[in-house]
């Protein structure tokens, strides 16, 4: 990716053009959100100004454009993750995609005593609703062990305690603190020869940086946010593969998903519309399939390999600072997250600082407390990079990683 390609991408993204404190913005906070496009800021404006109707639910031209539209991004998705246009459904984001599926489909399958398997890096999104799913039904958590350097899981210790009782097994694809990412296809492999558990995958931080095949993966659902992957806040998506559309009920119950209601009971349409009740994030949806066709005109490779290398960059300078932790494997590809601390200074402070020279990055538990407890941390510094990112932003953040160093340590130097 040569300097004058990717100037031309980062005029497509109108954010980036901004100061912040008087300083160019460097924007490293891509794994909390990332910036948008003309093409889907533009499609959104274009929807609401010309076309706005509620989806499937009038036979007025305009109703028959949005549904026409929004039904079409579903195709859109469907291609990009290689699965089925049914497997695909919208919701609000990847939080809701994982509840949806613990109390749709765990609350089906789970009895008292079976195993729910997660790993302790997860995001609190792939935790708390399996520990209420687990409460309501009688369900045990089970955390697959990880290897203690590299934090992948660890598979042969798998399939040591893998039994007839795991029913579920949620985990996910990349860590949205350490960046790891989990052997999904060998993991489903032994998963399938042992049991007949459902595999749940948190896609949040993998779908934006990897090319994916889902069928290839093997797994029963995957669920994301848009607005990671370059698209509108609101809109959420949740693959869940045909198999199991008979064993997951619907989270959502009302307006539009149901075939016939009568006084005391009513029954449901097939998938995906028995998962999507009430008025859809149709302008999100709508603008989202402007998001894919702007990155399907991309060179994607070359710029997930342009990511990798920021990151790889990024990872080796800070690493080489004395007084710099680094909370990941730095042997490993950490997909555009590089978490760390600064010794004696507090992340939220160093945070700040970062933010005066026009630099956005996160600090804190990054909704992973067990994580944080075995990092042995309270909060990290998180910086996370996309493709719109320069080498220049990766040298001056660690120039300024210095600068803020000797003047937490010293004050400022005349
Ligand atoms: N889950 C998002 C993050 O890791 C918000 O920052």
């Amino acid at each position: 990716m040569n300097a004058k390609q990717l100037a031309t991408i980062r005029d497509e993204f109108p954010v980036l053009q901004r100061t912040v404190h008087d300083q160019p913005l460097i924007y490293l906070d891509n794994a909390a959100t990332s910036q948008k496009p003309k093409a889907m800021i533009e499609g959104m404006l274009d929807y609401y100004t010309y076309h706005n109707a509620n989806s499937h639910r009038g036979v007025h031209q305009l109703a028959l454009e949005s549904t026409e539209a929004f039904e079409a991004v579903r195709g859109q998705i469907a291609d990009w993750l290689q699965v089925q246009t049914n497997e695909i459904i919208f919701n609000s984001g990847t939080t809701e995609g994982i509840n949806a599926i613990a109390f749709g489909l765990g609350l089906s399958v789970l009895e008292p005593g079976d195993k729910i398997f997660l790993t302790q890096l997860e995001h609190h999104a792939n935790l708390v609703p399996w520990q209420e799913v687990a409460k309501l039904t009688g369900a045990e958590i089970v955390f697959m062990p990880v290897d203690p350097q590299t934090y992948v899981i660890d598979l042969q210790g798998v399939a040591k305690i893998l039994d007839q009782s795991v029913k579920i097994v949620a985990t996910h694809h990349v860590s949205n603190v350490i960046g790891v990412q989990q052997p999904i296809n060998e993991l489903s492999k032994i998963i399938r020869e042992y049991t007949n558990a459902h595999i749940i995958i948190d896609g949040a931080q993998s779908v934006s940086h990897l090319k994916l095949n889902l069928k290839n993966l093997d797994i029963d659902a995957y669920c994301f946010s848009a607005h990671k992957m370059y698209g509108p806040t609101g809109l959420g998506i949740m693959y869940i593969n045909e198999r199991i559309h008979q064993d997951m009920a619907p989270f959502k119950y009302g307006g539009e998903m149901i075939n016939q209601v009568d006084d005391f009971s009513s029954n449901y349409k097939v998938s995906p519309w028995k998962y999507e009740g009430g008025t859809q994030p149709i302008a999100e949806v709508v603008s989202f399939g402007k998001t894919l066709d702007y990155l399907s005109q991309l060179p994607m490779d070359e710029l997930w390999e342009h990511e990798q290398a920021l990151t790889d960059r990024l990872i080796h300078q800070l690493s080489a600072m004395d007084g710099v932790s680094i909370y990941q494997d730095i042997s490993q590809e950490t997909h555009g997250i590089v978490s760390y601390n600064i010794e004696a200074i507090h992340p939220h402070d160093a945070a700040t600082a970062y933010d005066l020279e026009g630099i956005a990055i996160r600090a804190g538990h990054h909704c992973a407390q067990p994580l944080m407890r075995i990092l042995n941390v309270p909060a990290t510094l998180r910086a996370s990079i996309s493709f719109y990112n320069t080498v220049e932003e990766i040298d001056y953040f660690v120039q300024v990683t210095k600068r803020i160093k000797e003047f937490f340590e010293h004050g400022f130097r005349k």
